[in-house]
């Protein structure tokens, strides 16, 4: 504690991202894919002229905007984009959530979002995931201060339906419902086709999972063009620039290359099936699940125990401390060899 820190300061409990080791190890605690980026990627990278880097990136990202626009069948100007997700994120919560209405969303999902609402003072009300640990929609109130939540949701891995998406639009119109879509290219549906209907929907993706670029840093929201309005006014009285000319083009190469995509999901989603079986036989419990990763809980044997016994033999996994997670770790999706080595590291651990 410093005196030198403001009191909000002060009160802040930042949000603590999966550690990124210095010693080799098979990763598997971050979500990130195991599969390189787009071929196209390396070629824009190579290509970029580096004088460009004098100048300032354009503000408006207008190429990228109009490149995500095309991909996801809307106008560029439904389009906003960000350094990661979670700074669209954080610009969604001040645009939309900064006010004495409570946020709604489930108890367990992103924990960034309790984060961003003790950093902007938003009240939060959570509530709790079904008996299938699904997310709840019909829980969310008709009227509120807002609803959050990922779809599917993280560390669960439950994925609700457009359909169900489309009930819960139909009730809660006067606030808005931010859709967290980071994991929707794993098997989710996304709710994207219904933001035409519904001005009060705003969905977010990454570049960071199905695009195997989470070092670039790139996210993104669709939304109607009055919120996108309200995301650049924020963006605009913080950061002018918070894309770079280099990412902008990495970005845009990326979403060039469909077969290379849809091969690296295709395999993680094949690689994250067969893994299920193998761990269910080392008699895990393993839930669905629509993303990258696997969240799992042994009945015998205690999941903090296993985080370390796998660290010992070089694998990463995440283990949250939390009361309702603690029994529980979650498995990031990696190769067919990664996925190979964890079960061999786990059978010792579970006999
Ligand atoms: C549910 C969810 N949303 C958003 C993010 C942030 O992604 P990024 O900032 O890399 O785009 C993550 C990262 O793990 C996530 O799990």
């Amino acid at each position: 504690m410093s005196k030198f820190w403001s009191p909000k300061v002060r009160e802040l409990t930042p949000y603590v991202p999966g550690e990124q080791p210095r010693e080799r190890l098979i990763k598997l605690n971050t979500n990130e894919n195991p599969y390189p980026p787009a071929p196209g990627v390396e070629a824009a990278l190579r290509e970029f002229p580096v004088d460009h880097l004098r100048r300032y990136p354009d503000p408006e990202s207008r190429a990228l905007r109009e490149a995500i626009a095309r991909e996801v069948g809307v106008e560029p100007e439904q389009v906003f984009v960000g350094n990661g997700s979670d700074e669209v994120l954080a610009l969604a919560f001040q645009a939309f959530f900064c006010h004495d209405r409570p946020l709604e969303m489930p108890d367990i999902t992103y924990s960034f979002y309790p984060v961003y609402c003790r950093l902007y003072g938003v009240t939060r009300h959570a509530l709790p995931l079904d008996e299938q640990w699904r997310v709840d929609l019909e829980a969310f109130a008709k009227e509120s201060g807002g609803v959050v939540f990922a779809n599917p949701n993280a560390p669960t891995g439950h994925g609700h339906e457009r359909q169900a998406i489309a009930t819960l639009l139909s009730r809660v119109t006067d606030s808005v419902v931010l859709i967290d879509e980071a994991y929707a290219d794993f098997g989710g549906e996304s709710a994207i086709p219904l933001v035409s209907d519904h001005p009060n929907l705003l969905v977010t993706g990454t570049f960071s999972k199905s695009r195997s670029l989470a070092g670039l840093r790139l996210g993104y929201a669709v939304g109607s063009r009055e919120l996108i309005e309200g995301l650049e006014r924020v963006k605009d009285s913080f950061n002018s620039y918070p894309i770079d000319s280099l990412a902008s083009a990495v970005g845009i190469a990326a979403l060039a290359d469909h077969d290379h995509f849809e091969a690296c999901r295709e395999a993680v989603i094949t690689t994250r099936e067969r893994t299920r079986g193998r761990l269910e036989e080392l008699g895990f419990r393993v839930l669905p699940s629509r993303t990258n990763f696997l969240l799992v809980h042994h009945p015998d044997i205690d999941a903090a125990q296993l985080f370390v016994g796998l660290r010992e033999r070089g694998i990463l996994v995440r283990h949250f401390n939390t009361d309702a997670l603690r029994d529980y770790l979650r498995i990031s999706i990696g190769t067919e060899d990664e996925m190979d080595s964890l079960v061999e590291a786990l059978e010792p651990l579970c006999t």
